[in-house]
């Protein structure tokens, strides 16, 4: 099956948690890519397309928006597809009137693969977060270990 894991990644953190997901499930170095480097004339012929971004202000980063939009209407048709973003850990230290806003706007995943279904892909898979333990890392212990687990839930 041919599969691609799209990513965005600001301080390396979501491009790692691409590789993990990539190397679980057998793909090639250049079947992970960075959203932003990614022609959308190779979305001909995948089977699987995975979409990874760090949550910004609740949401998926401005490339990957914009890369969701250029997708056709119909584009991901006969699609696999399954979303992903990494995210602040909830701590102590995170402000309450933040909890709060979080709890009310969430995260990038689950957007993304609102998005990715409506322009035609199946969901393979629950979107994912994982977390960093400060905004700009490092991911928390065992990330990649589960983000493999997450992705490997598909083979
Ligand atoms: C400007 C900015 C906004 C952020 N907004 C959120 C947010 O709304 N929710 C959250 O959980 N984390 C937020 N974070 C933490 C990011 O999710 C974290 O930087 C990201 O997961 C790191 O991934 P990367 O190394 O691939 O860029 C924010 C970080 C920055 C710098």
């Amino acid at each position: 099956m041919k599969t691609l894991v799209l990513f965005e990644s600001f301080f390396g953190n979501t491009e790692k948690i691409a590789r993990a997901i990539g190397a679980a499930l057998g793909s090639m170095d250049e079947d992970i890519v960075r959203i932003s480097e990614f022609d959308i004339q190779r979305l001909e012929g995948v089977k699987l397309l995975i979409v990874g971004s760090p949550t910004r202000a609740f949401q998926a980063s401005p490339d990957t928006k914009a890369f969701l939009r250029r997708i056709p209407s119909g584009g991901l048709k006969g699609k696999k597809i399954a979303a992903f973003d990494t995210r602040a850990e909830m701590t102590d230290r995170i402000p309450g009137f933040l909890k709060f806003m979080i709890s009310i706007f969430g995260y990038a995943a689950e957007p993304i693969a609102k998005k990715l279904i409506k322009k035609g892909g199946t969901q393979v898979l629950e979107p994912a977060g994982f977390f960093v333990l400060e905004s700009e890392g490092p991911l928390k212990d065992g990330e990649l270990e589960r983000a493999a687990e997450w992705a490997k839930t598909l083979i």
